[in-house]
């Protein structure tokens, strides 16, 4: 048996933050932001939580996929940016959405978080032990980042997006994951709750704590690690499945960098037009990236039955994976 994706959600944070927004608190400026990012602006919570985020995609992805909370056999919720450390987001989500014959637990393993999770769960199904799956990615990295750290700070949004899996028949899916904690100190957050409050305001970026305790990055390496390791899994993969690029209808990444996705797209030698974005819109949404860029192509009616997608994440940990799925 394999997980079939029948239905997908997401929310987004009402408040929207443009790059003229961040250029009035830090010493930054739209050019710079759109040259090297892409990104035009991003959501950021204000009433929000990452529990609401989730719990408000977990219920528009079942709408979309006709299931009931109760007939889901497993619920993940992948995020380094959970509310509190216990309960886990997934069980706070249960509770929510009245999930009350799911296991739930939580995934941290940062923007590649969402993918890992689309694995694990296809292992479940493979072993034959769940039905109904509901995988979640949120996030609200607004209350991790140093604000004052325009390298950083300019990068990231909040959001959450979901996709329902139902069981169906078929071989398990080729799927690639790698992590390489030798290299975890590009990209950290060593005391998240110490930095937790509300994100944006002047208040938030004086406190006293170490600046380590936020989310710290060495954007130039993580940036080569991306465009080297992300085309090399993704061969890779291809490789396991017997496939081409050219077999491949889209590419959905996490949405760090245009200038990654650009890279990756070159790399494997593909026209860019197979690799949709939501960068400029959303900034990266870390673990929330893929699922509501699925969501979206998904409700514009952009996937249709039987297109054949890689989905490829990569970031903290270092991680990165990829899986190959027919829509
Ligand atoms: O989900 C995975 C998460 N992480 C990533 O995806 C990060 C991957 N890395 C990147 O996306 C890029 O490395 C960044 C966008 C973070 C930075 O772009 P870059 O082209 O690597 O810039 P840089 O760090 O080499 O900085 C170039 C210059 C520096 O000034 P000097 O030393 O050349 O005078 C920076 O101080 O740009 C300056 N700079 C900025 N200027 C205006 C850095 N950030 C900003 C900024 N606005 N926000």
């Amino acid at each position: 048996m394999i997980g079939v994706i029948t239905g997908t959600g997401s929310w987004l944070p009402e408040q929207i933050v443009d790059n003229d927004d961040l250029a009035r608190i830090m010493d930054t400026n739209d050019e710079w932001i759109r040259e090297r990012t892409g990104i035009v602006k991003r959501r950021i919570i204000k009433e929000e939580s990452t529990v609401s985020m989730a719990t408000g995609a977990a219920l528009r992805a079942l709408e979309d996929a006709g299931v009931a909370a109760e007939e889901l056999d497993m619920l993940l919720v992948s995020t380094v940016s959970s509310d509190v450390l216990l309960p886990s987001t997934a069980c706070e989500v249960q509770k929510n959405i009245g999930a009350t014959n799911a296991v739930c637990f939580d995934i941290n393993a940062a923007c590649t978080g969402f993918l890992f999770a689309l694995n694990t769960a296809q292992a479940y199904f493979h072993a034959g032990l769940v039905k109904k799956v509901l995988l979640i990615g949120a996030e609200s990295l607004s209350t991790l980042v140093d604000w004052s750290d325009r390298g950083t700070a300019i990068l990231f949004g909040d959001g959450a997006g979901a996709a329902v899996l139902e069981a169906a028949e078929g071989e398990l899916l080729p799927m690639v994951m790698h992590s390489d904690g030798a290299r975890g100190e590009a990209l950290t957050c060593k005391s998240p709750f110490a930095v937790r409050k509300s994100p944006l305001t002047v208040a938030n970026m004086m406190k006293a704590v170490e600046k380590e305790d936020y989310v710290g990055m060495n954007g130039q390496e993580v940036f080569r690690f991306a465009v080297k390791r992300v085309p090399e899994c993704v061969e890779e993969l291809l490789d396991k499945c017997g496939k081409t690029t050219e077999d491949v209808d889209y590419f959905i990444l996490h949405q760090a960098n245009r200038r990654i996705v650009e890279s990756i797209a070159k790399r494997l030698k593909t026209d860019i037009s197979k690799f949709p974005m939501n960068l400029m819109e959303y900034g990266n949404t870390s673990s929330a990236s893929i699922p509501i860029l699925l969501d979206g192509l998904n409700r514009k009616g952009t996937l249709k039955r039987g297109m054949k997608l890689v989905i490829a994440g990569f970031g903290a940990g270092l991680s990165w994976g990829a899986a190959y799925m027919e829509w």
